[in-house]
Parts: structure tokens; sequence; C-alpha cells
């Protein structure tokens, strides 16, 4: 085990398979203290093909333990394991056992179609059911063969499993008492939303807004392949109403989880009682396959929590990193009004912490300012907030290699959401991305890269002068023994 994991570019404390291509989190759900993670996975070579359901485990969404293979193409001819969900079967309404964990993903032929697996063994080995595929395709042969990426949620007011499928334009729910069986509900999304690529991946679930659990509402999330708001493939998300039946929205716009270019895919955990933890892939379709890593290509986002907050009449969904990342967040360094005119370098020893940490700052001011983090070759990746155009940034330009991909070095930019005078940043850092959390989780860009020597310089510039009430960093532990 010792030498992996310690690869040019591999992250420390976020998720990645040891070898060969990754791309979407599948079947993430909590069971019996383990958080499983299945996920999109070549099981042959470092580029996407021969796609099966690669598997690891946690007891903690942070120290992971890599599993063999949980499902893969075979003899059944129905062709390779797409993107899907899982859930426990508690009442044993499948009939394979009481609390046995059932998983649902797409098969590629002759068609997609919507097939099923379980497990009797704590998701350590898996079955594919013998009835497969559970949902045919037969919208025909003229109609594209985009019908997949099923999510299975229980809906108590209905005391029904339900499942939303992402159709090439539109989303359809399904609903079933039996997980075999499968009815068409609805359709959601033709005229709605933003349409510049093909529909992919949805996840449907209910959130309280503000923490009110007595006002709570409905989301979904449609990931969006390509036409993300700075290129490529982009998460969008949509608040409404869901009554088993039909999804119906309260608020037009179009509305997306995360700004940067690598969050992809991203869906919720399945059978956690309070909180929606979410996931995505680190990457974008756009580039995916030209990364340059190797033996594997591929990572997760850290996990993070989902909420709903209202900013003057509208409700937004925020993203916050968990709480379990305390557990790795070491040497922790606070400092109050420090005041940047120009340019304040934070102090040296940031460079122990090797390129992986946690950078804060809360300011009462809404003033320009970057955060530039830097290594001696010169490369550099800058986070900033541009006061004139009221938008966060990302820019990788200078972050090391770009050249595998013509549109990689660029700037992305966000939105700001709310004109609060109080103004926060989180970013993680580790050694091929940057995860930025702005005001309290309200605009969230998460962007990878590739420097070809650790970033262990931190400068703050603001031309006009900010005071940063309260500087927090720390370093984060690697997570892989
Ligand atoms: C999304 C996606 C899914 C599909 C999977 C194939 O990134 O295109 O729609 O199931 O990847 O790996």
């Amino acid at each position: 085990q010792s030498n992996i994991y310690q690869e040019e570019h591999r992250p420390q404390f976020h998720y990645s398979p040891q070898k060969n291509w990754m791309n979407d989190p599948n079947g993430m759900v909590y069971f019996d203290g383990e958080y499983h993670l299945f996920y999109q996975h070549d099981n042959y070579e470092n580029v996407f093909g021969n796609m099966s359901w690669g598997h690891a485990i946690s007891r903690d969404l942070i120290h992971w333990q890599e599993q063999p293979k949980a499902i893969v193409p075979d003899s059944d001819s129905l062709g390779m394991i797409f993107s899907g969900s899982a859930v426990v079967d508690k009442n044993n309404s499948a009939g394979f056992g009481a609390n046995s964990l059932v998983a649902f993903y797409t098969s590629t032929s002759p068609k997609q179609q919507q097939s099923m697996a379980y497990s009797t063994d704590k998701g350590r080995t898996w079955t594919k059911y013998k009835e497969n595929p559970v949902i045919k395709n037969e919208v025909g042969d003229q109609i594209p063969d985009d019908f997949r990426d099923p999510k299975v949620m229980w809906h108590k007011e209905s005391q029904k499993w339900i499942m939303s499928l992402a159709v090439k334009d539109h989303v359809e729910f399904w609903s079933s008492k039996n997980l075999k069986e499968w009815t068409k509900e609805s359709e959601f999304g033709q005229a709605i939303g933003s349409h510049d690529g093909v529909w992919e991946c949805p996840d449907l679930f209910e959130l309280p807004v503000d923490g009110n659990t007595n006002n709570k509402r409905w989301i979904l999330l449609v990931s969006m392949n390509p036409g993300g708001p700075n290129g490529g493939s982009a998460t969008q998300y949509f608040i409404g109403n869901f009554d088993g039946k039909y999804f119906t929205i309260l608020q037009t716009g179009i509305r997306w989880v995360d700004y940067g270019t690598d969050n992809y895919a991203g869906v919720t955990y399945s059978n956690m009682e309070n909180r929606a933890i979410a996931i995505g892939w680190m990457s974008n379709w756009q580039y995916a396959g030209k990364v340059p890593t190797q033996p594997w290509r591929g990572a997760y986002t850290f996990p993070r929590k989902l909420s709903l907050k209202t900013v003057d009449n509208i409700i937004f969904l925020t993203s916050a990193p968990v709480k379990e990342l305390d557990k790795i967040v070491t040497n922790t360094r606070s400092m109050q009004n420090v005041d940047v005119k120009g340019s304040y370098d934070l102090p040296a020893d940031i460079k122990s912490f090797k390129g992986k940490l946690l950078f804060q700052l809360a300011s009462e001011q809404i003033e320009e300012y970057s955060i530039v983090l830097s290594n001696d070759r010169g490369e550099e990746v800058v986070v900033g907030f541009d006061k004139q155009a009221n938008q966060y940034y990302i820019d990788r330009t200078k972050a090391g290699k770009t050249d595998f991909e013509k549109g990689f070095g660029k700037r992305h930019i966000a939105p700001r959401l709310t004109k609060d005078n109080h103004t926060d940043v989180t970013l993680l850092f580790d050694a091929a991305s940057v995860e930025l959390f702005a005001d309290n989780g309200l605009t969230i860009m998460t962007d990878i890269f590739f420097v070809n020597k650790t970033l262990s310089k931190i400068s703050i510039k603001s031309a006009n002068g900010l005071n940063i009430k309260e500087l927090n960093y720390s370093g984060i532990e690697r997570i892989w023994k």
C-alpha cells in the first residue's frame, strides 16, 4: 500500500480509485454504520469504457477502503453497468430479505434500460435480478438512446418507492410498491430550466427551508452535459413540491449547484435521517479523458451537506463541507483584524501543510480581493471576488499543466447571491483541486488543476484595502494510511 496514493496530482483527502478511469458516484447508501460509495469505473483502462460499479466503504465519510468490484457486465448480455442508486429495503418489499440493499442501474445493451441487483451481506457481494431489465426502453428506435440513471427513494406520504430517471431532455418519475414492477407517473422539465445539453443523473429529495422542519421543499438535481455556466458539464437544481406523482416548481430561473467546472453527476446519500449529503465527480466531460493523471483518472468532491436558505424571497440550495472534516483538520492558526493593503503574505509555516489546507476568511466589508496560492515556479491558483462585477472567480490560467485541453486554462466566474455586508469564504485545497464555499455556502465553485510543484505560499491581495475580521488556516491530514 505504501506507494499508492503518492503519485503526482493524487488527491490526499478526496476519494479517487487506486487505478483506472472513474466518473459518476453511484448507489450512495448509508447502512449499519457504513457509507457505501459505488462508482462508474472502467475495469481495465484509464479511459471511459467497460463500465462497472467500483466500490469503497467508509465509516466516517473521510477514510475510504476500496473494495472488490460490486457489479460488472457479464453474460446477461445487457451491456455495461451505468449510473444509478441504492436503497435499504427495510420491510422486504422486494422479497430479497429484510434490510437487503437493492441497487438500480442502467443497462446499456441493446438500448438503455433499468436493471436491479441486490445484496444480503451488507453490500459485499451483489446478485443481479434474473428478470432484468425492470424498466424496458420502449421509446422506440427513432428516439435517441437517453434513458438512464435511476435514483430511487422511499416516498413516505404515498407509501411508494419513487424513481427519478433522466430521459434526454426531461426527468420521468416512476413508482413501485415492490421495487420490481414500475409505473410511470409523470414527466418534468421539457420547457423548464437549462437545455443546452442532455439531462443526466437526477436526484429528488426533501429539505427544510432555513432549518424549519415545518416548512419543507423538494429539490430536484439535474446534471447536464454540455451547457454548464463555465462550459462543459454541470448540475442545475429546481425547488418545488412533490406529491408522489408530479413535481411542480415554485420558482423559475436557472440555478446551479456549483459554478465551477468540476462538480458533476452529484447526488445525495440514501437512508440518511437528517442530512442531505452529496458527493460529485470532480471533473468535466469536456476534458475528463485527457487529464494528466495515472494510473487513475477521476476524483470526488469532498462530501457536502446540502441545505435550503432564503435570500430576498428566493430559496437557494447551499453546500458546506460535512462536519466530519474536523477529524482531519490540524494546526489551525487564527488571526483577527488583518488589514490587507496591496498584498499580505501568510506566515511561511503554510509550507508545512504541503498544499492540503483549509482557508477561511470573514469580513464585514464588501471589497475586491484575491487569494493567491503559488509555488516558486510561477504557478498559481487564484481565487477572488470582483466587486465591480459582483462575482467570485477561480483562475487556473497559470496553474501548471493546461495544454492537454484548449479550454482548460481559464478563469471561471460565479455570481454573489446575497447583498449582505457580511461575507465569508471557505476554501479546501488538495493536491489537484480547490473548492470554494462563499457566503455560507450560497455560491459554490469547484475547480481541478495540475501544478508541477506543491503550492506552498498564500498571498492575499486587495488594491483598495480589505479588513479581514477573522482569518483561519489549517493543515489537513492525508486520509490514506
Ligand atoms: C453522467 C453519465 C450518466 C451515465 C454515466 C456513464 O456522467 O453520462 O448519464 O449513466 O455517465 O458512465
